[in-house]
């Protein structure tokens, strides 16, 4: 028999994702419901590693009161990092493990319970925890949808959709001016992004980690692409895409957090242009992936996933992740869900239309 449940809290980690307000005002409400009291966790686990930097000692109640106006604003309110590993935290330059005083925190606030918000490396940490004895619950969060064990993550939807309509205005200068242009969007190591929103925006070639590329095939689909009535071209490059034979352009590297990708965009765009004799630029998106409200799926996706962690705490279940599995939610060892990421399916039915589409991937 898995111990009663009354208190219990919630922390969002990594990089944040539209939709992570709607579940905590979902886990919120579900929780008040039951009678249970709910604390919010400041800055992933910071709160309560260093509970001496935030005014309100890094743990706030959270009230349905509280949350009530959040489900449509992106971001979080409980705030984020992706630098708040507590098992490798850097204490003058050197990592320690500080995952002690997070086990610490739980028992000195009482929680018995604790819902993890985050992707990969978020729920990484909350399973290291779990393995410490902290009873816990992971709710998957990552514009980049790279998680096994769901078919979605919140924040997908709205990345694609952003990402399509900052698309759909580059035809209109690209047309203008007759140019090549290059859109760099983020995803880490899978494509997802660039994928879906280079087929909505009608891209004429889309450059994913999952197909290694050649860019003297891509310049030869853009020269042909471009020999007609049609003067431009467009090419969506997710920012983890590497040439065949090569590897990810990598922005930075830097102690206790995951490297920085970034910057394939440019230099893709500098060689198209070498290759296709036609003016090419390059725009990065980043960041303005991120931002933003989230769309309606986004919500909908968030508010079911705070519901489904309640009840999962309601079942008596431990160590799992909640999971899309359409039609249904599902609970999945965490152990399970964190092991690899989830690229993208090349048999699957987006490539296959893209391919029908004559959409080139550079292989
Ligand atoms: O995982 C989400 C994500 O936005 C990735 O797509 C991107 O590579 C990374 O986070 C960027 O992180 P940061 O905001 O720390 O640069």
């Amino acid at each position: 028999m898995s111990r009663p449940v009354s208190r219990i809290s919630i922390n969002t980690g990594g990089g944040d994702a539209p939709g992570l307000n709607a579940v905590i005002y979902s886990v919120v409400n579900s929780a008040s419901r039951l009678g249970w009291k709910v604390l919010g966790i400041r800055e992933g686990f910071d709160g309560l590693v260093y509970p001496e930097r935030y005014p309100d000692g890094g743990v706030m109640e959270l009230t349905p009161e509280k949350v009530k106006n959040i489900p449509h604003l992106g971001g979080t309110m409980l705030g984020t990092t992706n630098r708040g590993n507590p098992f490798r935290a850097l204490v003058d330059g050197k990592e320690v493990d500080l995952s002690d005083r997070v086990m610490e925190g739980f028992r000195r606030h009482q929680i018995d319970a604790h819902v993890a918000v985050g992707g990969d490396g978020s729920l990484t940490i909350a399973l290291q925890l779990h393995r410490k004895g902290l009873r816990v619950v992971g709710v998957p969060k990552t514009i980049d949808n790279d998680l096994e064990s769901t078919t979605l993550t919140f924040g997908f939807a709205s990345a694609v959709s952003f990402a399509t309509e900052c698309i759909d205005r580059l035809h209109m200068t690209a047309q203008a001016h007759r140019r090549i242009l290059v859109v760099e969007v983020m995803g880490r190591n899978v494509g997802w992004i660039a994928l879906y929103a280079g087929i909505a925006g009608q891209a004429d070639a889309i450059l994913i980690p999952e197909v290694p590329y050649d860019l003297s095939k891509v310049a030869g689909h853009l020269r042909r692409a471009t020999e007609g009535e049609r003067q431009h071209a467009i090419v969506v490059v997710a920012e983890g895409a590497k040439p065949a034979g090569g590897e990810a352009t990598v922005k930075s590297r830097e102690p206790g957090r995951v490297e920085r990708l970034g910057g394939i965009g440019e230099s893709v765009a500098k060689d198209l242009e070498r290759l296709t004799g036609r003016e090419t630029r390059a725009v990065v998106l980043g960041h303005l992936l991120r931002g933003g409200s989230p769309v309606a799926q986004d919500r909908i996706l968030g508010l079911a996933f705070g519901a489904g962690a309640i009840q999962a705490l309601q079942k008596g279940l431990d160590g799992v992740m909640v999971a899309l599995n359409p039609p249904r939610l599902e609970f999945v060892p965490l152990a399970d869900a964190v092991v690899r990421q989830r690229p993208v399916p090349l048999e699957g039915e987006a490539v296959i239309a893209a391919r029908t589409l004559d959409i080139c991937f550079g292989d």
